[in-house]
C-alpha cells in the first residue's frame, strides 16, 4: 500500500484515483473545483463513466477528495499529475495547470515521485525536471507514465491495459511506479522520459490515421460502387493491419484526438518538421463531418426549411461527452444552410448549441423531418421501431453516419437510406 495523491479530478484524474484505490493504495484525489470536491465526498461521481462509481464507492475507505494540497500531499510518495492540457491559439498544448502543479508541490522530507498522466508535448518533463532543480528540488523524482485509456471503457482499460508504458530519468523512480501496478497483468514498456511522451502521441496519431484512412477508403468506396464494411471487413484479417478502428463514419471527435493530433502538428512544426500524414487525417477528419450534407442535398436539394433530426449529440456512445463531437459541426452547418434542427441523444446535452430542437426521444425528433442522420451509434438506437418512425416523417430520408444498419433492410421498411461509403451494399432484401 503506498500513498498517492492525484492532482486533477477530471476523466483521466478520476479514473487513475479510483484504480490506483482498487489496487491497494491511499489515494488523495485533489481539484480546485470546490462543486467537484464537495459532489465526490458525498459519494456522487460529476462524469459518466461506467464502473467508476462503484469503483469509487467500493474503496471509498482509501479514498480522500481534497481542495487543499497540504492534505492532499500528507505523506504522498507519488504525486500524478492529471490536469486538463487544452490547445492554446496557436494549437500548442497549454500547460498552464501542469505548472500550477509544479510549483505547488511543498518540500518533503521523503522521497516523492511526480507522475505525469497528462497528455503533453515530448520535452515536458525535461522542463519539469529544470524546474524542480531551480527550486532545489532534486529528490523529487519525475515519471512519465501516458494514459492510454478510452472513454466509456477506462476502468477496463486501466485495470487490463494492453501495456504500461513508463519513462524515468532514475531507474528506481520507475521501478517505484511500475511496482504500483502490481496485480495487473500487462507488458510494461520502460523508456526515456522523451519516448514515453511520444509514445502516447504516437498512439493516438496511429489511431487517427486509421480512422481517416478508412474514411477516405469509404469516400472511394463510394464513388467506384464498393462497399467499405465489406473492405474493411477484408483488410482486418491480415494480421499486419488487424480489425479495429477501421469503422468508417462522420469522422472522429472527443476531448484526446482533435487536441492531440494539433498539438502534435504543432509540436512538430516548433521543431522543424512538416508532419505531411497528420495534416491530412486532420483535414480529411474536417471534410468528413460534413460529408453528410452533401449526401442531404442529394436526396432533398436545397436544405432551406428541411427539418433534419441529429440521433447522437455525444462524440462516441457510453459518454456523455460532447466535446468536438461531429453532430455539434453537423448542427451548425445545417442551420447555415437554413434547415431546421431537432436533436436527441440518451445521455448528452446539446449545451453550447444555439438555434436547435431538443427532443426526448427518438421517435419525437423523428416525426415531421424530412431526414435523420445517425451520428452517434447509441445501442438503444437498435431497438426502435424503424418502420414506424418512418411512417412518421415527412420524407422517409435516413443517412446512418456510422453504418449501423443493413442498407437492404432500412430500404424494405421505406427508408432512402444512405449510409458512408457503402455504394455496392444491396439495394433490396
Ligand atoms: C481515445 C483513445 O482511444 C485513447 O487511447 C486515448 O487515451 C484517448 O483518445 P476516446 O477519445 O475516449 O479515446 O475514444 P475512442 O473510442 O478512441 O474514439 C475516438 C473517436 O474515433 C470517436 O469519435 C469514435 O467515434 C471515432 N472512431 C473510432 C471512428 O470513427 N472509427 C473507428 O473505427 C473507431
Amino acid at each position: 500500500m503506498r500513498r498517492i495523491a492525484v492532482f486533477g479530478a477530471g476523466y483521466v484524474g478520476l479514473v487513475t484515483g479510483a484504480c490506483l484505490a482498487e489496487l491497494g493504495h491511499r489515494v488523495a484525489i485533489r481539484d480546485v473545483v470546490p462543486a467537484k470536491i464537495d459532489a465526490l465526498a458525498r459519494g456522487e461521481v460529476p462524469i459518466y463513466e461506467p464502473g467508476l462509481d462503484e469503483l469509487l464507492a467500493r474503496n471509498r475507505e482509501r479514498l480522500v477528495y481534497t481542495l487543499s494540497v497540504a492534505e492532499a500531499m500528507d505523506g504522498a510518495e507519488f504525486v500524478y499529475v492529471a490536469v486538463g492540457t487544452p490547445p492554446t491559439y496557436s494549437g500548442d498544448a497549454d500547460l498552464s495547470a501542469v505548472w500550477t502543479v509544479v510549483d505547488e508541490l511543498p518540500e518533503v522530507d521523503h522521497r516523492v515521485v511526480v507522475v505525469m498522466k497528462s497528455t503533453v508535448p515530448v520535452g515536458t518533463g525535461e522542463k519539469v525536471r529544470h524546474r524542480l532543480d531551480s527550486r532545489g528540488m532534486h529528490d523529487v523524482g519525475y515519471v512519465s507514465n501516458p494514459e492510454f485509456t478510452a472513454e466509456g471503457t477506462a476502468v477496463k482499460d486501466f485495470m487490463e491495459p494492453d501495456r504500461i508504458v513508463i519513462g524515468a530519468f532514475a531507474d528506481e523512480d520507475g521501478d517505484a511506479v511500475a511496482a504500483l501496478h502490481d496485480g495487473i497483468d500487462a507488458p510494461i514498456v520502460r523508456a526515456d522520459v522523451a519516448s514515453a511522451e511520444m509514445t502516447k502521441l504516437a498512439a493516438n496519431a496511429a489511431l487517427m490515421t486509421r480512422i481517416s484512412f478508412i474514411n477516405e477508403i469509404a469516400n472511394v468506396c463510394e464513388a467506384t460502387g464498393a462497399d467499405v464494411v465489406k473492405v474493411a471487413e477484408g483488410i482486418g484479417y491480415d494480421r499486419r493491419i488487424g480489425k479495429s478502428f477501421l469503422r468508417a463514419g462522420v469522422g472522429y471527435g472527443g476531448s484526446c484526438f482533435p487536441k492531440d493530433s494539433l498539438a502534435l502538428k504543432q509540436l512538430a512544426a516548433n521543431s522543424g518538421y512538416h508532419f505531411l500524414v497528420l495534416n491530412a487525417v486532420i483535414e480529411v477528419n474536417e471534410l468528413q463531418k460534413r460529408r453528410v450534407l452533401g449526401k442531404l442535398v442529394e436526396q432533398l436539394g436545397s436544405l432551406r426549411g428541411k427539418r433534419v433530426a441529429l440521433l447522437g449529440l455525444a462524440f462516441k456512445p457510453n459518454t456523455d461527452d460532447t466535446r468536438e463531437a461531429p453532430a455539434f459541426v453537423l448542427a451548425g452547418r445545417l442551420i447555415s444552410e437554413g434547415a431546421e434542427v431537432v436533436v436527441w441523444d440518451p445521455i448528452a446535452t446539446p449545451d453550447g448549441l444555439h438555434g436547435v430542437e431538443h427532443a426526448a426521444t427518438v421517435e419525437d425528433a423523428a416525426r415531421g423531418a424530412d431526414a435523420v442522420v445517425l451520428v452517434t451509434e447509441w445501442p438503444q438506437l437498435a431497438d426502435v421501431d424503424w418502420k414506424a418512425v418512418a411512417g412518421t416523417m415527412r420524407e422517409a430520408v435516413f443517412v446512418d453516419g456510422r453504418n449501423m444498419f443493413e442498407p437492404a433492410a432500412m430500404r424494405a421498411i421505406g427508408f432512402r437510406y444512405d449510409a458512408i461509403g457503402r455504394a455496392a451494399a444491396p439495394e433490396s432484401a
